[in-house]
């Protein structure tokens, strides 16, 4: 097996995340990881937003304005809504930017930045750092996509939760390779 078949296969999500937090240099070169996502027309269509310390009380706060919008009230407690992003001491969002193009439709577009998030969750955890990709209604609300800064094209990919690990998870059931692989034609 090569490490990076290992990495993956002994990888897991941690939702119990506390400080540190990567530091500077090595978020350079895990970002750098997601960049590395296959890119049909080398269309670049994602980009990241790196919140910590008061970025997180904010992001709260913006969770928590949507509790009871007028138009989409996020039938979530305020509160709740107020901690979630204290969970972790980062957050990376990962939000996609389709371009448009006449070859690379949305959905390629989409898969191409989901990708990038799934290289980063994998460099954090090879680097010894523990991470969660969430989303959830607060990833769809338009309060906090306009809060965010997004376009109004682009998407919220996921929220990464990201720190050192506390305490791990239980071991997650991974389905048999046979259960959803078969050959065509049969
Ligand atoms: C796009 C996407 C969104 C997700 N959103 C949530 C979420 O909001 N809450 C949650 O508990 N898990 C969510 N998950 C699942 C977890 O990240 C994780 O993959 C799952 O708990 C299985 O654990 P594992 O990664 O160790 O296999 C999401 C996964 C993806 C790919």
């Amino acid at each position: 097996m090569t490490d990076v078949i290992d990495a993956i296969l002994n990888r897991a999500s941690e939702p119990r995340l506390i400080a540190p937090a990567p530091d500077r240099a090595l978020l350079d070169r895990v970002l750098a990881c997601a960049a590395r996502a296959p890119d049909h027309a080398l269309l670049r269509p994602w980009r990241y937003l790196v919140i910590e310390g008061e970025g997180l009380d904010a992001l709260g706060e913006l969770f928590a304005s949507a509790a009871d919008d007028a138009d989409q009230p996020l039938g979530a407690d305020r509160d709740k809504l107020r901690r979630m992003p204290l969970r972790a001491p980062m957050m990376i969002v990962g939000i996609c930017s389709p371009r448009p193009h006449p070859k690379v439709p949305e959905i390629e577009q989409m898969v191409s930045a989901g990708v990038g998030l799934g290289y980063l969750l994998l460099a954090l955890e090879s680097a010894g750092y523990g991470a969660m990709w969430r989303t959830g209604d607060v990833a769809y609300h338009p309060r906090i996509r306009d809060g965010l800064g997004l376009d109004p094209e682009e998407r919220i990919a996921g929220f990464l939760y990201v720190g050192t690990v506390e305490s791990r998870k239980p071991a997650v059931p991974r389905p048999e390779v046979a259960d959803f692989v078969s050959r065509w034609p049969r």
